[in-house]
C-alpha cells in the first residue's frame, strides 16, 4: 500500500505511523486546515522536493500553489547557489536554503501570525525517504541522479513526479518501472507536453486516426542550445563552502570540481546525461512515440547521420544531432539539430502536419479543422501535469506519462546517443529490450556505478 493510499486507510493515526528509520526525524510543523480551506489533512498530499535547483524550484513552487498539498522538506547537497554558474544565477538563489526559504514564505502568507517555519531541509535524500509522512516526492536532480531516489522512493510506497530524461541509461529505466509496478505507486514523468500544449494531443489524435493515411516519416528537431566550456576534463576549482560536492557526484565517476561540471551545464556530459538529444529531444520525441502509438514500445533499428561530438574539453555530448530510428511497420523517425520550432513533421501517404509547441500546419489544409468522432481514438487527456499527478495520487488511476512511457522515450533517446557515439547501426528489439548482436553497445545499456551507490 502506498503513502497516499495507506494515509487514506489511517485518517485518524494520519501522523502516527513514523516508524524505523524516520522515527529520529522530527515532527512537521503541521499547518492548520485553515490554511488548506476545504483541504483536510486526509485529502492534503504531503511532499518532499529532491533536488532543488534551475527545474525543482520551479516543480515545487508549482505544486505549492495547489492547496491540497503541503510540501514538508527538501533536499539538495547544494546549501544555496555557491556552485551556480552564470546561467542559472541570472534565475536567482537556489539549493536547499532557498527552497526552504520559499516554502516557508508561502505558509506565511496564509498563517495570521506571518510566520511559518515548518520546511526541512536534508542534504541525504535517504533522510527525507525515510520520513513515513511524506506521501510524495518530486525527482529535480541531474540525470544521473534520477534512478536511485526513484527506485528508493517507490520501495516505500511514495508516488513520484520524476523529471526528464527519465534516467541516464536503459537499464536504470528498465529498473525504475520494476519498483514502480511492484509497489504501484504513481509516477508521473517530466514530459509536461503532453498536458501543457493541447493541440499536441490533437495532432497525435489525427495521426492515430489515420488522417494522413500510414505515417511513413517523421522529421523532428532537437533545438541546438549547446552551451560551450573552455574547461579540459581535469580541470578543478575549489569546491564552494556549502556543497557537499561528493553526494552531487553520487554513482557518477570521481571527478576534480569544476563549476561547469555540475548546476545545469552537468547536461553537457555524458557521464551525468545525454546531451541536448535526451535533454530537449526526449520533450519532441515523447510527442512522436504518442503520435504513433509506439509510446509502450519502440523503434528497432537506430543509425547515426553524421552527429558530431566534441574532441576535446570537459563537455562531450553532441553538438550535433542527427540519426534515425527505423520503426518495425517501416516508418523512420529522423532527427537532427536544427529550429526545434517545429518540433515534428510527419509525413504520411495522404498528407502531413507540422507542429511547434503552440500551433500546426497541415496538408491539406482542410485537416486542420477535422474533427475526432465520437468513436475514433481518443487520447488521455489533461491539462496540467501536476495537477494530473496530484489527482492521480487521489484515484491512484495511472499518469499521463507513466514510468512505462517515460522509459520509452527516454529509452529511445539513449539509444539513438549509443548509435551516434559508435557510428554505427544498433539493431533494437523493443520486446525484450536489448540490443541484437552488438556486445559494445549492449554494454552502453548501463553504467557502473560508484560504491557505495547501486541501483
Ligand atoms: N521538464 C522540463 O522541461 C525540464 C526543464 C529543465 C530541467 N529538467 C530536468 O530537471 C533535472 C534537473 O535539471 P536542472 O536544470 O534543474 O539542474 P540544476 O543543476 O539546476 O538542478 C539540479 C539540482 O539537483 C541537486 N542535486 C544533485 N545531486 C543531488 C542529490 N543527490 N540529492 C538532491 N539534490 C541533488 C543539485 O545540487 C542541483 O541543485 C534534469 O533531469 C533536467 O533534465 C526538466
Amino acid at each position: 500500500m502506498t503513502g497516499y493510499a495507506q494515509k487514506r486507510m489511517n485518517q485518524s493515526t494520519r501522523r502516527g505511523f513514523l516508524g524505523g528509520a524516520a522515527a529520529s526525524v522530527a515532527l512537521p510543523y503541521v499547518l492548520p486546515g485553515s490554511v488548506f480551506g476545504a483541504n483536510a489533512p486526509s485529502n492534503r498530499i504531503t511532499m518532499g522536493s529532491i533536488g532543488v535547483g534551475g527545474m525543482g524550484t520551479n516543480d515545487m513552487m508549482g505544486f505549492l500553489s495547489n492547496d491540497d498539498v503541503q510540501v514538508l522538506a527538501v533536499c539538495d547537497p547544494e546549501t544555496g547557489s555557491n556552485g551556480y554558474n552564470h546561467w542559472y544565477n541570472k534565475g536567482g538563489w537556489l539549493g536547499r536554503e532557498p527552497a526552504i526559504e520559499r516554502v516557508n514564505k508561502h505558509y506565511a502568507k496564509k498563517r495570521p501570525s506571518g510566520i511559518f517555519k515548518g520546511c526541512d531541509g536534508y542534504v541525504d535524500f535517504r533522510r527525507l525517504l525515510a520520513r513515513a509522512d511524506i506521501d510524495a516526492v518530486v525527482i529535480a536532480t541531474p540525470d544521473h541522479w534520477h534512478a536511485i531516489p526513484a527506485i528508493a522512493a517507490a520501495k516505500l510506497g511514495k508516488d513520484i513526479y520524476c523529471e526528464k530524461p527519465m534516467t541516464l541509461t536503459v537499464a536504470e529505466g528498465r529498473a525504475i518501472v520494476r519498483a514502480v509496478e511492484s509497489r504501484n505507486v504513481i509516477f508521473q514523468t517530466g514530459t509536461h507536453h503532453r498536458s501543457a500544449d493541447t493541440h499536441l494531443r490533437h495532432v497525435c489524435e489525427l495521426i492515430r486516426n489515420g488522417r494522413i493515411g500510414k505515417v511513413k516519416r517523421v522529421i523532428s528537431h532537437i533545438g541546438a542550445n549547446n552551451r560551450t566550456s573552455s574547461a579540459k576534463k581535469g580541470d578543478s576549482m575549489p569546491i564552494p563552502k556549502g556543497f557537499d560536492y561528493d553526494m552531487w557526484l553520487g554513482p557518477a565517476p570521481k571527478a576534480p570540481y569544476h563549476r561547469d561540471r555540475t548546476h545545469y551545464t552537468f547536461r553537457f556530459i555524458l557521464d551525468y546525461s545525454g546531451g541536448q538529444t535526451t535533454n530537449l529531444g526526449v520533450h519532441a520525441l515523447d510527442i512522436v512515440q504518442w503520435a504513433l502509438g509506439t509510446d509502450r514500445s519502440g523503434p528497432v533499428e537506430f543509425e547515426d547521420l553524421g552527429a558530431e561530438f566534441p574532441t576535446d574539453g570537459l563537455f562531450d555530448t553532441a553538438t550535433k544531432v542527427h540519426f534515425r530510428a527505423k520503426y518495425a511497420s517501416g516508418t523512420e523517425v529522423i532527427c537532427e539539430t536544427g529550429d526545434d520550432k517545429v518540433i515534428a513533421r510527419f509525413e504520411g501517404a495522404e498528407g502531413w502536419i507540422e507542429t511547434t509547441y503552440s500551433s500546426f500546419k497541415t496538408s491539406p489544409a482542410s485537416l486542420k479543422d477535422s474533427v475526432i468522432g465520437p468513436n475514433e481514438i481518443r487520447l488521455y487527456k489533461s491539462n496540467d501535469h501536476k495537477r494530473n499527478f496530484l489527482d492521480c495520487i487521489k484515484t491512484r488511476k495511472e499518469t499521463i506519462t507513466p514510468a512505462q512511457v517515460g522509459h520509452r522515450s527516454t529509452s529511445l533517446c539513449l539509444l539513438a546517443n549509443i548509435a551516434m557515439l559508435l557510428k554505427r547501426k544498433i539493431r533494437w528489439n523493443p520486446d525484450t529490450e536489448r540490443i541484437i548482436g552488438d556486445e559494445q553497445a549492449s554494454r552502453m545499456l548501463s553504467k557502473p556505478m560508484r560504491a557505495p551507490w547501486r541501483l
